[in-house]
């Protein structure tokens, strides 16, 4: 399968006055064209790191500090960052920033924010950027007649939605949603799902789905990476992760989610998450783990293929 985006070994550490963070720490996956790869893990296991790494957006005390990034086999981290903005960010991959839904600014109208957008990235004219300002507002089904609303006079779905369509103001091929339902009410929440999986189909994109919600996962994806303290922990496709979880983090959030629609309430794992700045050794799970033998605490699980698109990395598995 051609594969779009192809991530290997990548590492991602934060220099900090206490240290540094290994926010992401050896990650590998790739995503197909055309498809949908959900990325889940409990908050602070580095989701977000991986799309600004991505999308060569991290902050300054951010930093690669190894690994590939491929997209369409390009090596964007070599690329200089004038061709990245001319060529490949916006028009090619473009992200819905976590908690996007309040970064409107206040004082100017929706359709002026989206046209401006627009306006940045491609060569058009004032009147063809509120054009299309107001067809991406109705791709994101939001009437028209609001593109000159302000942000406030907005709900929160709508404001997202509005969020959504300057992502794919230059017409991407991938785009990136950080978390796009957390601040939303369960309805709203819902539709903008909906949405998302609409705007797959019909504009035919690759996504990239970050959450802490499984259950959203199993709504939008064809495949998932389950994140842990930096690192991936399991990965392959939905049905499957939700059939036979092999990992026991995995398995404690497939049990936590028995069925999609009949969900639960959000249920942590017990414990607390490891600190990013010095990680306990061995299998970071470890101190969690309901399984944890000798070896977890000594040695690091290698992240091995179990089958054809299926990865795991787990001592009790690769003992099998
Ligand atoms: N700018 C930063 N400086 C230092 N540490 C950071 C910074 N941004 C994120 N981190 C740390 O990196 C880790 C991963 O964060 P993040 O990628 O935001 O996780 P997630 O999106 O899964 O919640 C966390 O421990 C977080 O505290
Ligand atoms: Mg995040």
């Amino acid at each position: 399968m051609g594969m779009l985006l192809d991530i290997r070994d990548l590492k991602v550490y934060y220099s900090t006055l206490r240290g540094s963070v290994k926010a992401v720490d050896g990650i590998s996956f790739s995503i197909g064209k055309g498809r949908s790869y959900g990325l889940v893990g409990e908050s602070g296991c580095g989701k977000t790191t991986v799309a600004l790494a991505i999308t060569r957006l991290l902050p300054p005390n951010g930093e690669v500090v190894g690994g590939e990034i491929r997209y369409n086999g390009i090596d964007l981290l070599s690329m200089r960052e004038e061709e990245l903005k001319r060529k490949i960010r916006w028009k090619k991959i473009s992200i819905v920033f976590q908690g996007s839904l309040n970064a409107l600014n206040p004082v100017f109208t929706v359709g002026d924010q989206i046209a401006e957008a627009i306006l940045l990235h491609e060569d058009v004219d004032k009147e063809e950027a509120r054009q299309r300002a107001m067809e991406l507002l109705s791709l994101v089904r939001i009437p028209t007649e609001r593109v000159d609303y302000y942000p406030h006079e907005l709900s929160g779905g709508q404001r997202q939605r509005v969020m959504i369509a300057m992502a794919l103001a230059c017409n991407p091929e991938f785009t990136i949603f950080d978390e796009p339902t957390t601040a939303l009410d369960v309805i709203t929440q819902a539709q903008i799902l909906e949405l998302i999986k609409d705007l797959q189909e019909r504009l035919k994109l690759t996504t990239m789905l970050i959450t802490h919600d499984l259950a959203v996962v199993a709504e939008l994806c064809d495949e998932v990476g389950v994140m842990y303290a930096g690192k991936l922990v399991e990965s392959g496709e939905i049905e499957e992760i939700y059939e036979s979880p092999l990992h026991p983090y995995t398995e404690f959030l497939v049990r936590t989610f028995p069925s999609i629609r009949g969900r639960k309430e959000f249920v942590e794992v017990p414990g607390s998450p490891p600190n990013l700045l010095n990680p306990p050794r061995g299998c970071r799970f470890h101190p969690r783990c309901p399984y944890a033998m000798e070896i977890c605490r000594k040695e690091e699980p290698e992240y091995v293929k179990v089958e054809e698109g299926r990865f795991v990395s787990c001592h009790r598995v690769s003992r099998r």
